[in-house]
């Protein structure tokens, strides 16, 4: 891809201007007929952990059907954020969130919602792999059992199946179902998360870099995977890959010490990144 070569050649040819390579970046787009519809609303977002402030009042709406990913250095808060979207943050003593998400119009925030179904509707992919100690089978009928989607054995059978197919992983285990989840590769497993996550039906995936612990070819995979759910899900992705955020993301939001910093289509960021930190972050010189 012309992409990953020209950030690639970037320290080598010294030459080449840092906007020429910009505009080599080969970005998603967003399409000209899309009409986009806002699935998530933060607004006035801050969130600490103890004294410590992680988040600095961030506004940020994401599209429905749409990829968007974080970017920014670490520690600059992108898994904050993304936590704060299916309150896993929650569970963490310290952490407060203070100012307003909503998902379809809802605050989530707001007294008497149920977690655990907000959880089913955001549901969550990690960065590390994590079937449960389970079969592939169970792994993926885990959700749908605890949520009580399905009665009969072989609504569940079929349910499986699909969620399995749909995270490209069927051909692999069909006739290993039965197999503990963990026998599976670095990469099947992801996808087994993946199968997992999408078993109960949620509108919304958060990915956290969940490619960074796989090779080359199973992070193809992933990506192409995240290109076909986009027709049913919302997806929020964080990357560390500047390639791979120009490959799967429709919009890039960017953010650096708890700041957004900029947030626009994938193309735009990329290509003619408005604030200079942006600029540095994406073409290596911060992060
Ligand atoms: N559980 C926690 N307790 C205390 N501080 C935390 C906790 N989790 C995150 N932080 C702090 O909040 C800030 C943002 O962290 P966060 O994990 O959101 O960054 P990140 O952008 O995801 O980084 P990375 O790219 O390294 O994953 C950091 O300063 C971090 O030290
Ligand atoms: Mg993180």
């Amino acid at each position: 891809m012309v992409s990953i070569m020209s950030l690639m050649m970037r320290s080598k040819d010294k030459k080449s201007s840092q906007t020429e390579e910009l505009n080599k970046m080969d970005t998603k787009s967003v399409a000209d007929t899309v009409d986009l519809r806002t699935k998530i609303s933060s607004s006035n977002m801050d969130v600490f952990y103890g004294d410590k402030q992680a988040l600095f009042g961030v506004n940020l709406d994401l599209y429905e059907n749409q990829v968007t990913s974080l970017i920014g250095p670490s520690g600059c808060g992108k898994s904050t954020y993304l936590r704060c979207l299916n309150r896993m943050n929650d569970l963490v003593p310290e952490c407060k969130v203070t100012g307003r998400i909503t998902i379809d119009g809802e605050d989530i925030y707001a007294k008497g919602v149920d977690v655990v179904s907000l959880r089913a509707r955001v549901g969550m992919v990690f960065q590390k792999p994590n079937p449960f100690p389970k079969s592939i089978y169970d792994n993926v009928a885990y959700g749908p059992r605890i949520h009580g989607l399905v009665s009969k054995k072989e609504d569940m059978d079929a349910l499986v199946q699909h969620s399995l197919q749909r995270a490209g992983l069927w051909d692999e285990v069909q006739d290993r179902l039965s197999a503990p989840g963990t026998s599976l590769s670095g990469g099947q497993q992801q996808r087994l998360c993946i199968a997992r996550a999408i078993a109960v039906e949620p509108e919304i995936i958060l990915m956290d870099e969940p490619c960074s612990a796989l090779d080359p070819i199973a992070t193809a995979k992933i990506e192409e995977l995240i290109d076909e759910l986009t027709t049913n899900f919302t997806i929020i992705i964080v990357t560390h890959s500047m390639q791979q955020a120009a490959r799967v993301s429709h919009h890039t939001a960017f953010f650096h010490l708890g700041n957004l910093v900029e947030y626009g289509t994938t193309e735009q960021v990329f290509s003619t990144p408005q604030d200079d930190r942006t600029k540095a972050y994406i073409t290596g010189r911060i992060g």
